[in-house]
């Protein structure tokens, strides 16, 4: 844990304006922000920023908190991982504290073991190619990889025994925890045995953008052998949706392009033929995290070059719209009379592979023509619902420009009136901007419900929890009156948890001459509850609350209490306390 007063430097020390601002386009309105929210479909700008305490909100997704929570929220961060990154963006060194660091270098150092043993791993795969069973080094040249190629991926070979790994590993002084935990052993379910995952497989690498080994991938070379790739699942050095097999290569590559394949081998064997910037996604579908690694290494378009079969373009459809979602460029490669660029590349070489290249359709178009698949289009019945699937599609582009250029070339390929097909698509424009509008007025009537699965003690007691929340909101814009209302109200009457936690944090920080903004920033609330509580503030922005409101909410609560506990539960203190408190209200006439 890091001391909140640090937190609080860090947050001070990144305005929440200049910090989003790098993300998103923010228009001023009065003393506040606005833009478009990031975390959710939105039309209108309904996400506000206030610099005034660093904090921000949504008021369509009600999605909000501190300057950290945005970046948690943007970046796909832990906290400490997000204070980090602004530590280091606002030039701050992190202190340590002496239990979290004890904790951190425990984890660190496993973490360097596992990488240690992959290292180990590897090269011990590597080294059995070339040992008594040549299975492996003979697949591979079957495969038609040459032995520079070989060695630049550090491809190895995983004979047949089931603990040729492990014997060698432990020699090595690994324990059989680390090597269950590297996911290259795996503990028998029946009689506890530990042996090796890997088995008759040609292996192949998986390193990070640093070089370490963090994972393999395994192909297996008997014909017909289940499942023909085994991969490493995820593991504390390796999490599988978040890298790019070849991305350390390939980020050496001058190129502003990058073509993605489908498999380990057309990855490699377009390296081979001398295509540098090319990767694959590990034996999964295309991550919104590896589209972002892939912008984050500068590439700006991405060549997608995945099997031809229907299972390829499919899986092209989806990588299409989540690359272009991040903001890069796509086009699409055809491989033709072949199944995928590997198979292309053994047949045709890299000078025609080169064209292919060249020529790759753009995305858009490439959509548009999926929109016939399966369909016949000479016939009038197949042509309208193809026709109607391309309006749909092409009412999604944003671009008017690039809109119309579409419009007409689909106009002339189904022979209508180009007029018509523009007001189809605007017509289509229309609903798609309305359907939105709902969605969003959707999102923000459900709001209440969303906000009460955080603090579920307000189902059925929604008048006293808009009460602690009005004495909170109170608070956060006048910290000075919380020795007055903490004299008169204490935490166990606080009728929600949720809310209780939020007025703990309040004093606690008090005590410690902190501001009551800290809470938002706490790292004892999870990112969903410090967007409510950066909501409280904002959901009372229009309301003029005084300490009227505030004795009136205080009442409101102690009633409450007063009806719940029966008096044999209250020890005699309480009890009398809680009678007097009986009688000064029946003075005041309130009971
Ligand atoms: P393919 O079956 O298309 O692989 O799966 P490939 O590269 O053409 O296989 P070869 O040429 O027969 O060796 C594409 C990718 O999907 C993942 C692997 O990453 C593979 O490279 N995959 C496939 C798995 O993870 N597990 C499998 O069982 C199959
Ligand atoms: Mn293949």
């Amino acid at each position: 844990m890091l001391p909140q007063e640090f937190i609080l430097q860090v947050i001070q020390a990144n305005p929440i304006e200049s910090v989003a601002g790098s993300y998103v386009q923010l228009s001023r309105t009065g003393s506040k922000l606005k833009c478009k929210c990031p975390f959710h479909p939105d039309s209108t700008p309904s996400c506000v920023f206030y610099p005034e305490n660093n904090s921000f909100y949504c008021f369509g997704c009600h999605v909000g908190g501190s300057v950290i929570t945005f970046v948690q929220n943007i970046e796909s961060l832990s906290f400490m991982e997000a204070v980090k990154m602004l530590a280091e963006r606002a030039g701050l060194t992190v202190p340590a504290d002496d239990r979290s660091m004890e904790e951190a270098r425990r984890e660190e150092n496993f973490r360097r073991r596992l990488l240690a043993l992959n290292r180990s791993a590897a090269r011990f795969y590597y080294e059995q190619l070339t040992g008594a069973d040549k299975r492996g080094l003979l697949y591979l040249r079957e495969r038609a990889l040459q032995p520079e190629i070989i060695r630049k991926y550090g491809l190895g070979y995983a004979g047949e025994q089931w603990d040729s790994l492990r014997s060698a590993m432990l020699a090595q002084g690994y324990t059989d925890e680390e090597l269950i935990a590297a996911n290259l052993c795996t503990r028998s379910a029946k009689n506890g045995g530990v042996y090796d995952r890997f088995r008759s497989r040609v292996i192949f690498p998986i390193f990070d953008l640093k070089g370490s080994v963090i994972a393999f991938g395994g192909r297996t070379i008997e014909p017909g052998g289940e499942p023909k790739y085994l991969n490493s699942s995820d593991t504390p050095v390796f999490r599988k949706g978040a890298n790019l097999f070849s991305m350390n290569l390939a980020k050496k590559s001058q190129s502003k392009r990058l073509i993605l394949a489908e498999g380990y081998m057309d990855v490699i064997a377009m390296y081979q033929g001398g295509f540098e910037n090319v990767v694959a996604s590990l034996g999964t579908a295309l991550t919104p995290d590896q589209c972002r690694l892939i912008r984050n290494q500068r590439f700006e378009e991405v060549i997608v070059s995945y099997d031809s079969d229907a299972a390829g373009r499919n899986a092209a459809v989806k990588a299409i719209n989540l690359l272009r979602a991040e903001g890069l460029q796509v086009r699409i490669l055809r491989v033709e009379n072949a199944k995928d660029p590997d198979e292309y590349l053994k047949k045709f070489g890299p000078a025609f592979f080169r064209k292919l290249i060249e020529n790759a359709e753009d995305a858009v178009s490439f959509l548009l023509d999926r929109c016939k698949d399966g369909i016949d289009i000479s016939e009038i019945g197949g042509r309208n619902i193809a026709l109607q699937k391309a309006v749909k599609l092409l009412a999604g582009i944003e671009n008017r420009l690039e809109r119309s250029s579409y419009i007409s070339k689909i106009a002339k390929e189904y022979e209508i009136s180009q007029t018509e097909l523009q007001e189809a698509v605007d017509e289509a424009l229309g609903k798609n901007r309305r359907k939105i509008r709902r969605q969003e007025q959707q999102a923000v009537i459900q709001s209440p419900l969303i906000r009460d699965t955080l603090n579920p003690d307000a189902n059925g007691r929604r008048r006293e929890s808009k009460a602690e929340k009005m004495i909170l909101c109170y608070l956060f814009r006048n910290p000075e009156a919380l020795p007055e209302i903490r004299a008169s109200l204490s935490e166990e009457d606080f009728v929600t948890d949720l809310n209780r936690r939020i007025y703990q944090t309040f004093l606690e920080s008090a005590d410690r001459g902190l501001p009551p903004e800290q809470a938002i920033y706490s790292a004892d609330f999870t990112a969903a509850e410090s967007g409510y509580i950066a909501g409280i503030p904002a959901e009372y922005d229009q309301i003029d609350l005084n300490g009227q409101s505030v004795s009136d909410s205080i009442r409101l609560l102690k009633q409450h209490r007063d009806r719940e506990q029966p008096a044999e539960s209250l020890s005699d203190a309480e009890f009398s306390a809680q009678f007097s408190r009986l009688i000064q209200n029946k003075r005041s006439g309130t009971a």
